[in-house]
């Protein structure tokens, strides 16, 4: 008999790359066998935080894309992650557990679950963000 393919999805702006994406994306692969990757569009950035990336979009894609745990990546225009299940139809969401106690997850996790699929939340990387580095920058 053939064993499925797990299919994992993540996403993320990835502004300027660090360890704490680095972690998610080794730790997504060790539990699927496919890691799809969503980048979110210089558009989407500047509507959810009201301030640009850092990198643009095109170097945060070629950067994502070119890490050894990503199989795919694809762009993301809108945050709506059972969207994206009805398309990629992935069988784990992997995120950091900055969102364990949101709302909205839970409601995801509980729809995401009648369609066989669940989400995994990993310990989010302490000590490193890109909120942190911009931060770090302005004050020195
Ligand atoms: N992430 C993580 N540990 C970190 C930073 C990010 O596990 N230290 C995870 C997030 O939970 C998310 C993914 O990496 O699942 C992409 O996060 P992103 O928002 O692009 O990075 P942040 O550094 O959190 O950006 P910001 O400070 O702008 O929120």
């Amino acid at each position: 008999m053939n064993k499925k393919t797990v299919v994992g999805y993540t996403c993320g702006a990835f502004d300027m790359f660090h360890v704490g994406h680095l972690n998610i994306l080794r730790n997504a692969k060790s539990m699927c066998d496919h890691l799809i990757v969503s980048v979110s569009t210089d558009k989407l950035i500047k509507s959810k935080k009201n301030t640009n990336p850092i990198i643009s979009f095109e170097h945060r894609i070629e950067i994502v894309r070119n890490i050894k745990y990503v199989d795919t990546v694809i762009p993301q225009n809108d945050l709506d992650k059972i969207k994206a299940h009805r398309k990629l139809k992935y069988d784990i969401l992997f995120v950091g557990d900055d969102w364990y106690d949101d709302q909205k997850w839970s409601d995801y996790e509980n729809e995401l679950k009648s369609y066989g699929a669940k989400i995994i939340f990993f310990p989010y990387t302490e000590a490193i963000s890109t909120t942190k580095i911009k931060n770090e920058i302005s004050r020195r």
